[in-house]
């Protein structure tokens, strides 16, 4: 293979532009020396760019693999657990025993937040959006955790990414009891990370609530499969805001307003609302004529990676399986609907010919409703598992000596240099 592309520019000027080759997937050219050209290029979207290198996830999506450190997705879904996935995310191997007791020990040791953050609620208004909340608290861990803040101390960075893992759950349950009127839960550091997650949405003072072990296996399942994927809008963000210098706090509330956007994150509660707006198995065939004729989408379809399908998507099929058969739900009209569909769409030649498949959120939206999760809640969720995602890029990145802020140059198609004119001259 070469490992250099040769450019002719201007007739007759010729740049040679090295080719990196990576351990997976294609090579990249590298175009840093292209600016002595005098030009820049151009590729809206990053359809064709690379924005950094990067040993974290590796995505093929003809192939519909996801491999997280190496490790296969379906392995990991199957065999590991959420916590033991943000070990491997986090430090890049599998924990060994000792390693993965320490590692969920401190985890859970810090999952309570600072008092005085939950009197941050009450400033906003009951009907708030999770997300809107999650924003702003998650930005705010800055102002209340100001010894974890030099991104130069790596031992600062091992403690905001142990803050973050662990308060993340914490924060995302305080954001829906807020929105209940419901007192919020203190963590129970004796339960796993997902069963706690759940007794904090749902446990109430008046009640023993003992989390369904199939139940908590399925949205550990949901953390796992959300857990990264590779250099996506938010995580990009997170890159872009974390190459400033800015602290990891504010960077992972870069990466959940990128996140709630109905393109990325949003698709899940996306789903469901357009489940509810389709209404019945009757209405889905004019549905899918709006589809076609561009009205709408079909949201929790199509992805930018994966053109063949997305393994995610597979696993979560199995997990909703798992979840109705658990729950008695089977005949859920919603999930008929939804069953309904997919099987239209998987067989429709404008899906086929446009490689459009159902991605993770198809899913994943009918599991967390099944779980009780209402629909405002489902990004959130998703922002949760995000984290550690996102918080180990920024720590890869920072830890790169060579790193750079990120900074963009641009087609300018704008007004050519004028004269300013005086209000009184003009038309
Ligand atoms: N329903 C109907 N048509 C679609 C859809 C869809 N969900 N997605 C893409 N298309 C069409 C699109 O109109 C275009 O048609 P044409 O070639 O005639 O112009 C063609 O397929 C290619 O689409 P694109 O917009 O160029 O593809 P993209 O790679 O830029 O967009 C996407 C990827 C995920 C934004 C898009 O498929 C989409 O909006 N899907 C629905 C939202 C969704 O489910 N998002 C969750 C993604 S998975 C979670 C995550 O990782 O964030």
């Amino acid at each position: 293979m070469a490992n250099k592309v040769t450019l002719t520019y201007n007739g007759d000027q010729t740049i040679e532009l090295p080719v990196l080759p990576g351990t997976l997937g294609p090579s990249v050219v590298d175009i840093r020396a292209f600016s002595k050209t005098g030009m820049f290029t151009f590729d809206p979207g990053f359809l064709a760019t690379s924005s950094c290198e990067s040993k974290i996830t590796f995505i093929d999506g003809d192939e519909g693999q996801l491999y997280y450190r190496g490790y296969p997705i379906e392995q990991l879904a199957e065999h590991s657990d959420y916590l033991e996935v943000c070990y491997v995310l986090v430090y890049g191997e599998l924990p060994n025993a000792a390693q993965k007791v320490e590692f969920e020990k401190t985890v859970m040791k810090h999952t309570m937040v600072h008092d005085q953050l939950t009197r941050f609620f009450n400033g906003f208004r009951r009907d708030a959006h999770p997300m809107a909340m999650m924003v702003g608290v998650v930005g705010a861990l800055s102002a209340f955790y100001q010894d974890s803040l030099d991104i130069n101390d790596p031992e600062h960075r091992k403690v905001a990414i142990y803050r973050l893992i662990s308060k993340i759950p914490t924060i995302a349950a305080m954001c829906y009891r807020y929105n209940q009127g419901l007192p919020f839960n203190y963590p129970k550091n004796e339960l796993s990370y997902t069963a706690n997650f759940l007794h904090m949405m749902f446990s109430t003072p008046c009640e023993n609530y003992t989390p369904n072990p199939v139940l908590v296996r399925a949205l550990d399942r949901i953390f796992t499969l959300h857990a990264d994927h590779e250099q996506n809008a938010s995580t990009s963000t997170v890159r872009l805001a974390g190459s400033s210098g800015a602290n990891p706090f504010a960077c992972i509330a870069a990466g959940i307003a990128c996140l709630w956007g109905p393109s990325h994150g949003g698709a899940n509660e996306a789903v469901l609302k357009m489940l509810d707006e389709i209404g019945s198995v009757d209405n889905v065939p004019a549905f899918m004529e709006g589809v076609k004729a561009k009205t709408h989408k079909l949201m929790g379809f199509g992805h930018r990676v994966y053109k063949n399908f997305d393994p995610r998507a597979k696993i979560m099929k199995q997990t909703c399986d798992e979840v109705l058969n658990e729950l008695g739900l089977r005949d859920d009209p919603q999930f008929q609907l939804a069953m309904k569909l997919e099987e239209i769409a998987l067989s429709d030649p404008y899906f086929i010919e446009r490689k459009l498949y159902p991605n993770v959120d198809f899913y994943s939206g009918i599991v967390l409703t099944a779980l009780g999760i209402p629909v405002s809640m489902f990004t959130v969720i998703f922002a949760l598992a995000r984290t550690v995602g996102w918080i180990s890029h920024w720590n890869e990145m920072i830890s790169d000596p060579g790193m750079k802020i990120g900074r963009p140059r641009q087609l300018y198609t704008g007004a050519k240099r004028r004269d300013y004119v005086a209000v009184t001259d003009r038309k």
